[in-house]
């Protein structure tokens, strides 16, 4: 106070006139501060970030959309889908079945998205690779149900979402978008219809494989080889969710169907939870050269925060400096507007230091903005970006897509039976077993006992199918206890 005293003692001013003119100049100084708040708000971007601004600020003006979690499969894995004896609204970091001492791979629940500011989310109904050519479907529809009873049941905390308009809207409303997508090629059993119906269902993206090859798509453990590479079947595929409008999400292909899809797809493309190749060396991250193409796409790649693909030095644990190292590295390749945040939670059981459960996103946007040695700058709205913006741009570019082919009538393509033969050969499956549908009728295979026509045998229904006891109706095998990544 004593040197605005002197201040004000030049204009020689009585002892009344200083209060009030310190008064004036009070309410001055708190009508520029909150004009510059207002102007912050949701609505309005703001450039003022000199107030104070934390990077976590950011997801208050844009929501955070994660792109992968896969909690989903840890009620299946945990419970069998039984929502009941599952307290999704408590913290279960210490919880005897949820909590990290027992479940490494459990990271998620309410109370913890909430304080991670977690806007909106991609749920993942995703089923194992050994359900491939058998259950799939059922298993990944068990999955879908899941997703929708647990929007249910926490309704004042989740709201289904179907369009990119909703996000904003929703997580405005104070709740988290919740999305549907589906892991793995596998889980469309290799027919458009279902492809399609899961769309009606509400499921918004397809990851095209999961570890394990499909007839027209090869996965990830293939590495820089091929076996099917992208079929003429896989393009259809990739046309028809053009069409529909479903998001094509390239993690877990191999490298080489990466670069056939940014081909052929007619949309901007996702990687839903992968990487930077560059900095480790696993082939579910993504090569230098695939980036290039995802940049010309307009796609987006959501980086994966597991320690075993940021981190490929074995001798030391994973910090959230490898996270901020492949956001970076995404960021200077290929600019701000192609990255974004798919961490893979409730999916694999090792998470970099700092960044342990749903709860960290925030601390990770404070140290983005805290940029040091020769990082990039992160302004407010290269956050934003990061954060949501980028992924709602592309899935309204798909959504535009799909608007433009709406005079597009569905592809009514069925795979090659011998593709669909010789994939399922290669697997060490006996083809045909589980296969009734009329595309099987009379093709001729040569087995062991000699010639055989698979389709008169099986095309037949058979009675006696409902009454034989259930096979499988135990525990969950020791594939599916693993990780899901
Ligand atoms: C597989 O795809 C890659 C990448 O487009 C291409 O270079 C290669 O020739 C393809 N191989 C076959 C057998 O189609
Ligand atoms: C990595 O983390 C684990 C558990 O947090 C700890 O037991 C281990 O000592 C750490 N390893 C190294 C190399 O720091
Ligand atoms: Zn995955």
């Amino acid at each position: 106070m004593v040197e605005y005293v002197n201040v004000f003692g030049l204009f020689h001013a009585t002892r009344k006139q200083l209060y009030v003119s310190a008064a004036v100049f009070t309410v001055v100084i708190i009508l520029i501060i909150g004009l510059s708040v207002g102007l912050s708000g949701k609505d309005e971007p703001s450039h003022h970030e000199e107030i104070s601004f934390n990077g976590r600020d950011a997801l208050d003006h844009a929501p955070l959309v994660d792109g992968h979690n896969d909690l989903p499969w840890n009620l299946y894995a945990l419970l069998n889908n039984r929502l009941s004896a599952f307290n999704f609204a408590e913290d279960l970091s210490e919880d005897s079945v949820w909590g990290k001492a027992n479940c490494p791979s459990c990271h998620t629940d309410l109370s913890r998205l909430i304080t991670g500011k977690v806007g909106a989310q991609f749920w993942v109904a995703y089923t194992s690779c050994s359900s491939q050519y058998k259950d799939s479907i059922q298993l990944t529809l068990r999955q879908i149900d899941v997703i929708k009873r647990l929007i249910n049941k926490y309704s004042s905390n989740l709201e289904l979402v179907i369009n990119s308009f909703d996000i904003e809207n929703v997580w405005k409303s104070g709740k988290i978008a919740s999305m549907i997508g589906v892991e793995g090629g596998h889980s469309i059993d290799s027919s458009l219809a279902v492809l399609r119906l899961y769309y009606e269902l509400g499921v918004r993206y397809l990851t095209l494989t999961h570890s394990c090859n499909t007839p027209w798509a090869d996965a990830s453990p293939i590495g820089n080889s091929y076996l099917h590479n992208l079929t003429d079947f896989g393009v259809k595929v990739i046309h028809e969710m053009n069409r529909l409008g479903m998001l094509v999400d390239l993690s877990h292909v191999s490298h080489n169907v990466m670069r056939r899809v940014l081909a052929v797809t007619k949309a901007p493309v996702i990687f839903s939870h992968s990487s930077a190749f560059a900095i480790c060396n696993k082939y579910r991250n993504v090569p230098d050269d695939v980036l290039q193409l995802v940049k010309k796409n307009n796609g987006i790649v959501m980086v994966n925060f597991y320690s075993g693909f940021v981190n490929c030095n074995d001798l030391r644990n994973a910090t959230m400096r490898d996270v901020v190292d492949h956001i970076n590295y995404i960021r200077n390749l290929i600019g701000v507007d192609h990255v974004g945040i798919g961490a893979d939670y409730d999916g694999v059981d090792k998470m970099p230091e700092g960044l342990n459960d749903v709860s960290k996103y925030p601390d990770l946007f404070d140290r983005l903005h805290t940029n040091v040695d020769n990082e990039p700058y992160w302004s407010q709205e290269d956050l934003e970006k990061l954060a949501g913006r980028n992924f709602i741009r592309v899935f309204s570019a798909v959504e535009a897509v799909r608007d433009s082919l709406s005079s597009e009538a569905p592809y009514e393509d069925i795979i090659d039976r011998q593709e669909l033969y010789n994939a399922q050969l290669s697997e060490n499956l006996t083809p045909g077993e589980c296969q009734t549908a009329i595309e099987w009728n009379s093709i001729i295979t040569t087995t062991t006992e000699g010639t055989n026509t698979i389709g008169s045998s099986s095309v037949e229904p058979s009675v006696s199918t409902s009454e034989e006891p259930s096979v499988s109706t135990s525990t969950i095998s020791s594939d599916q206890t693993t990780v899901t990544q």
